[in-house]
């Protein structure tokens, strides 16, 4: 697929997310600044909602879990024993001509349309030199030879700005669990196997841009470091696979759209031993969208060198000291948004021959759980209206709107995806009921105002 067409497949998607106050292009007021995206209220909800969620299944309902909120700037060390500063690269290569930078990876699949998996630097800089590949931007063949990048951004802590003072803003939430490892089995009653979650910023200098949210400079990760035994690393690598699916599930995304992909030895990261990446049906093509990692003791290991801390584990029963090994299960917040909003966008054609744009989120997920309706913006309806409107707020996200007809107030929420929709009406005055309104179906029932708590409770829990 050219660069034109992904992002033709995402153009209704972004349009929608800019349209309802759920993703808006980055420092946009100043003509954009690439890779950078803003949550507007909506997406603030909805990134909220899947993080709540992911650290109440993963972190408070498992007693072998502790959550962590660890910094983004580490000593600059830990980088170097990571292996990120050496290894963290992206092999890169610049348009002479136009000076414009590319991903050499991306372009030789975008130009050439094969893969660059495991070429070498000068395997990739011969196929773009040979092919004569045009540059995209200004079509000249005239590139430099490939280079790597490293992906860290980097930052002075003080005054002097000189190379010394240099920190790195963290590329993974990871290695922020590492340094820790020591404080939480000093402090906390964990015995391994256990695991440590953590939901954070990470940042990278990528340069390819496009497909809106799913490659981005700064993003957000919900990651888990679960330390084991070594010699129990495949049956945990496995459970966690399972748990990952599940999670999927919770949020609601289709499972037909969401696939294993088993990364190939030659492509495991420095730290890996073995890696399978949870794919995704994007409009753009399938990709990745979480990844689960075998890292064994490298992480650790590399610390207790670098610092000369001693990192081993204790066995509270046998006194055995050892290292433990790492499985990482690994969440993008950012990609778990742009999944959620590709599964549930529907253009869906009415009966009447109308055309309705509905988001169909799981209601766990939406970022409005009920709108509440005056019929009209008069009184004594308006008043009714906040009234039961400040009753739900104090279980739900809920949202007032009194402006403009009814039918359009009811597309207004199938485009943010909000389940349940209540109308006061003039017969509310009259019996005390209110008509409830499902944003699938799109069935209308009347319900005594008594019961909007318990029947919505019921319905949030069931679907
Ligand atoms: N600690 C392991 C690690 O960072 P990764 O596969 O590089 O592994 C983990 O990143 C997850 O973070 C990915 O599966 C993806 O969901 C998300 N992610 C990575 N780079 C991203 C980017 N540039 N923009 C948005 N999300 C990204």
């Amino acid at each position: 697929m050219t660069k034109q067409t992904i992002q033709e497949t995402l153009k209704p998607i972004v349009a929608l997310a800019k349209r309802r106050g759920f993703i808006y292009p980055g420092s946009e007021i100043y003509g954009g600044f690439a890779n950078t995206y803003s949550f507007g209220p909506y997406g603030a909800e909805l990134k909220k909602n899947i993080k709540d969620l992911w650290w109440r299944n993963f972190v408070r309902e498992r007693r072998d879990m502790v959550g962590l909120d660890g910094p983004i700037l580490l000593h600059p060390k830990a980088w170097k024993a990571s292996g990120h500063l050496d290894g963290f690269n992206d092999a890169m290569i610049d348009c002479k001509a136009c000076k414009s930078r590319f991903r050499c990876d991306h372009l030789i699949e975008d130009e050439l349309r094969q893969s660059a998996d495991g070429l070498t630097l000068q395997e990739m800089t011969h196929l773009v030199h040979s092919n004569k590949v045009k540059c995209p931007k200004c079509g000249a063949q005239d590139f430099t030879e490939a280079r790597n990048f490293n992906l860290m951004f980097s930052t002075h802590m003080s005054k002097t700005g000189s190379e010394g003072d240099l920190a790195y803003l963290r590329p993974e939430t990871a290695q922020a669990i590492f340094l820790d490892f020591k404080n939480i089995i000093d402090t906390m009653r964990v015995r391994v196997p256990f695991g440590v979650g953590q939901i954070g910023k990470a940042f990278r200098n990528e340069i390819t841009p496009g497909n809106f949210v799913f490659r981005v400079i700064e993003f957000e990760q919900m990651e888990i470091e679960y330390f084991i035994r070594e010699s129990a690393w495949e049956q945990t690598f496995e459970d966690w696979l399972s748990a990952m699916h599940r999670w999927c599930d919770l949020i609601g995304l289709k499972k037909a759209h969401v696939h294993e992909k088993e990364h190939p030895k030659e492509q495991l990261s420095h730290y890996s031993k073995r890696t399978v990446d949870l794919v995704y049906d994007f409009p753009f093509g399938t990709s990745e969208l979480y990844g689960l990692a075998y890292r064994t003791d490298f992480d650790l290991k590399r610390h207790a060198e670098f610092s000369a801390s001693n990192l081993e584990y204790t066995d509270p029963e046998t006194r055995e000291k050892f290292i433990p090994h790492v499985i990482e299960p690994t969440f993008g917040v950012e990609r778990t948004v742009l999944a959620l909003l590709c599964d549930a966008y529907e253009e869906e054609k009415l009966p009447n021959g109308e055309m309705r744009t509905v988001l169909h989120f799981k209601p766990s997920i939406a970022p409005v759980k009920v709108a509440v309706f005056p019929l009209m913006k008069k009184e004594p309806l308006a008043e009714k209206a906040e009234g039961i409107f400040r009753m739900l707020q104090k279980h739900w996200a809920c949202e007032y709107d009194e402006s403009g007809a009814i039918g359009k107030r009811y597309r207004r929420q199938d485009e943010l995806g909000t389940p349940f929709c209540l109308t006061i009406d003039f017969e509310t005055l009259e019996n005390g009921t209110v008509t409830l309104r499902d944003r699938d179906s799109m069935q209308q029932e009347r319900i005594s105002i008594h019961q909007i708590i318990p029947i919505v409770t019921h319905k949030l829990g069931s679907l």
